[in-house]
């Protein structure tokens, strides 16, 4: 798949069939990830990918963190789940010496979206960490000191990939 072709693929996917990611795509995600743009090329980024046992940790402590009121949103087959079955969940976090991390967020997160779509895998955005990382959380990730989750990607082998949505913008050229 070439680059745009990709980048037209890239769709969100919310559904996980519970197969686990190999790990050199995992890999493959992370270097595409660490490879984006960054402010003034600020490196005090890290991906911290979640597998496992400590994934549920996370889920448990994400549902604490939570407003209850928000609960039913993250609801699947009767149990609290915000990252909706995936096997791997890639966290994006920047330290006190990052520039821009909000935005550096944003490449690092497309980067590794696409990557995700090149190697036949799904992909979502996890925002909560941006609004929810409580101590709790961060310890589960093992963050360093001054480090902020800003973002996580779900990733995994999907049931079925969704429509795509309407992509509709204006482009405006002017001369
Ligand atoms: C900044 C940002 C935050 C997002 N947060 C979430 C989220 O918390 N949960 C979720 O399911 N999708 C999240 N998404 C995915 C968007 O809902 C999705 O990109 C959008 O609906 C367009 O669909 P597409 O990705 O399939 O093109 C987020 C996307 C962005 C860029």
């Amino acid at each position: 798949m070439n680059t745009l072709e990709c980048i037209k693929r890239r769709i969100s996917v919310r559904n996980f069939n519970g197969k686990e990611v190999e790990r050199e795509k995992l890999d493959a995600i992370c270097e595409a990830g660490l490879n984006a743009p960054t402010a003034m090329n600020s490196r005090d980024i890290t991906l911290t990918v979640v597998t496992g046992e400590r994934l549920n940790r996370l889920n448990s402590a994400m549902k604490k963190s939570m407003p209850s009121s928000m609960h039913p949103n993250f609801m699947r087959d009767g149990k609290f789940d915000f990252v909706r079955g995936c096997k791997a969940l890639i966290v994006v976090s920047f330290g006190t010496k990052s520039v821009l991390p909000e935005q550096n967020t944003g490449c690092v997160m497309e980067n590794m979206y696409l990557a995700a779509t090149e190697l036949g895998l799904g992909a979502c955005w996890i925002n909560q960490f941006y609004d929810f990382s409580s101590k709790e959380v961060l310890s589960i990730l093992c963050a360093e000191k001054g480090s902020r989750p800003y973002a996580g990607l779900s990733v995994g082998y999907y049931y079925v990939l969704p429509t795509p949505k309407q992509r509709d913008g204006k482009v405006v050229f002017l001369d």
